[in-house]
């Protein structure tokens, strides 16, 4: 454990910086153009210097790759694009030989069409316990034609397919006519929860991995897993946005169920299994598009996730009142359950922040900042791989597109593609040092990446991976960051972000965020650290006495004025009057 890190026991998921790897785009071992296992073993010493806890590594099983890795073929076996068990095996121990913790994807909600158990329920006809394990049902209309009911896929399209009588078959020759239902791509059938056989498939996969010494799991769409047993159709009328990922108002029969709790309990008995065993915690991180900061909580009630997505912030405009609530939402919902508040600003399916606040040098700028305050608060925060580098979104060519998304939306959706570019190392022309071979990346990068590879920023004191490899040191070592606590400062201006973290909880000072304390430390006498945002168009002055520690842009302070420029965060020590 870090100087300065005390905590509940060992659980260090309670504050941790987690570094998300994309695995086709992080680093490619075996230069066929795709990121892999090796890849990411060559490149753990990077993430150590970084100074992040973990690393989540998106799928990497063997899988068709209509979804690049989330329609999962094998479960249990890892995909030869990117390597082999083998290999996992090397990468794991290496990554703990360094201090990481690994979380791998466990994707409940749907399989690959692929999948044995598909195979076998496409074979097995209606009303087969085959079929039972996934969601298929008679058509509606005459000879069953239309779907049995009108959700839509969250990649655009109807969420059923039809198999055999004029629909796909898959090459089984089915004739039946039935449809099943899949919430994402016709290649990702959607799990019936209700069979006692699913919850046995997903704790053979779970302890397969668990048993192989993997720290936890990153959980995909942890809200979908159960549906809506009677399927029935969605009120509609309500507007999806064509991005739209809180869709649980939309589709209430699809999401948040109150069913899924019962699996989340179950695994987290599965999980602490292991963690009695030999005292190292095993965690599971949901990824929960819940808007309700009270449904949310649910899934982090002691007995069930660890941690899950609050994707509060990541949905905020670039507002200093939207961040107060998105902030004050996320962590009043945990503490009421004792959870700590998991926040990210991106992901490997939404537009990065440098693009999202405005793209050039503002949004660079602003998401520069925006990192600052992610890493000032309480919890734990999930880094997207390239957000220390200030990557912004690409406009990957339409004919370069591979995100089932552009196809399925009819074109009227990008896709993900934008957020997923390979990584730029090294060098001054792709592939900037992402692959050693002939072939070109599976996205193409950028000519102009070449001012944002990390081996150019690392010696660059005024670059976004120095700047982030500082506020990452500096949260591990000051005791301030180890607790739970946040203080709102009051008398800040509107467009201005202003919080207190403390060792030590205090009375709670003002309006805006409520004190939090998801981990409870009682250190008195250390300081406080100040992170203030201005999110203005002009220059704030604002009174703070203490010593300047980071700032995300230069700015002028004497110890107790600051002038704080529009877009620029900064961290403040000063001694904790409550301390
Ligand atoms: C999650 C993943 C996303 C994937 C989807 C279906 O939202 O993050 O990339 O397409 O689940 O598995």
């Amino acid at each position: 454990m870090r100087a300065g890190r005390r905590d509940h026991g060992d659980e260090w998921w309670r504050h941790a910086v987690v570094y998300e790897i994309y695995i086709r785009s992080f680093a490619d071992g075996n230069g066929d153009g795709l990121g892999d296992l090796a890849g990411i073993r060559a490149r753990l010493t990077y993430l150590r210097a970084l100074g992040v806890d973990a690393i989540w590594i998106t799928p990497f099983y063997r899988s068709p790759m209509a979804d690049h890795g989330y329609d999962v073929a094998d479960p249990c076996d890892v995909d030869p694009l990117f390597g082999d068990l083998a290999e996992f095996d090397a990468m794991l121990a290496e990554a703990h030989d360094l201090g990481l913790k690994v979380l791998c994807d466990v994707i409940p909600n749907h399989s690959s069409s692929e999948h044995p158990a598909f195979r076998a329920a496409l074979a097995a006809g209606p009303g087969s316990p085959e079929r039972d394990r996934y969601l298929f049902r008679d058509g509606r209309g005459p000879g069953g034609s239309e779907p049995p009911n009108n959700w839509v896929s969250v990649f655009g399209g109807p969420a059923w397919t039809r198999v055999g009588a004029g629909g796909a078959d898959h090459g089984t020759g089915d004739g039946t006519g039935q449809w099943y239902l899949h919430l994402f791509a016709p290649e990702q059938p959607d799990w019936n929860w209700r069979n006692p056989q699913v919850w046995d498939e997903y704790d053979r996969v779970l302890r397969f991995w668990l048993d192989r010494g993997v720290d936890g799991f990153r959980v995909d769409v942890a809200h979908g897993l159960l549906k809506e047993p009677t399927l029935a159709d969605h009120p509609g009328g309500i507007p999806l946005t064509p991005t739209a990922m809180f869709r649980e108002v939309a589709e209430p029969g699809a999401w948040d169920q109150d069913e899924v709790h019962a699996v989340f309990q179950h695994w987290r008995s599965v999980l602490d299994e292991y963690e009695r065993a030999d005292g190292r915690p095993r965690v599971l991180a949901g990824e929960t598009w819940v808007a309700d900061p009270r449904r949310l909580a649910n899934y982090v009630r002691p007995d069930e996730l660890h941690l899950a997505f609050s994707f509060g912030l990541l949905t905020s405009p670039w507002s200093a009142p939207a961040w107060k609530e998105a902030i004050a939402a996320g962590l009043g919902a945990m503490e009421s359950v004792g959870a700590p508040t998991t926040w990210a600003l991106a992901n490997h399916d939404v537009v990065r922040p440098v693009t999202r606040y405005g793209g050039g040098p503002v949004g660079a700028r602003r998401a520069r900042a925006a990192l600052l305050v992610a890493l000032a608060l309480p919890g734990t925060l999930f880094l997207y791989q390239g957000d220390e580098l200030g990557l912004p979104q690409v406009d990957v060519p339409p004919a370069e597109r591979r995100d089932p998304m552009w196809e399925r939306s009819g074109h009227t959706s990008p896709g993900r593609d934008g957020c997923r570019v390979p990584l730029p190392w090294s060098g001054d022309r792709s592939p900037f040092g992402f692959s050693g071979g002939a072939t070109e990346p599976w996205l193409p990068q950028p000519a102009d990446w070449a001012s944002l590879t990390a081996a150019g920023q690392v010696d660059d004191p005024l670059s976004t991976l120095v700047l982030i490899r500082g506020a990452l040191a500096i949260r591990a070592a000051l005791p301030a960051f180890a607790g739970g606590h946040l203080r709102s400062r009051p008398g800040t201006p509107t467009e201005c972000l202003a919080f207190d973290r403390t060792a030590s909880p205090g009375p709670p000072v003002g309006s805006g965020p409520p004190e939090a304390s998801g981990n409870e430390v009682g250190v008195g006498g250390s300081p406080t650290v100040t992170c203030l945002l201005s999110m203005a168009v002009d220059d704030l002055v604002v009174t703070v006495p203490g010593r300047l520690i980071l700032a995300s842009e230069p700015v002028a302070y004497d110890g107790r004025s600051l002038v704080l420029p529009p877009d620029t965060a900064v961290w403040i020590a000063a001694e904790d009057p409550a301390g």
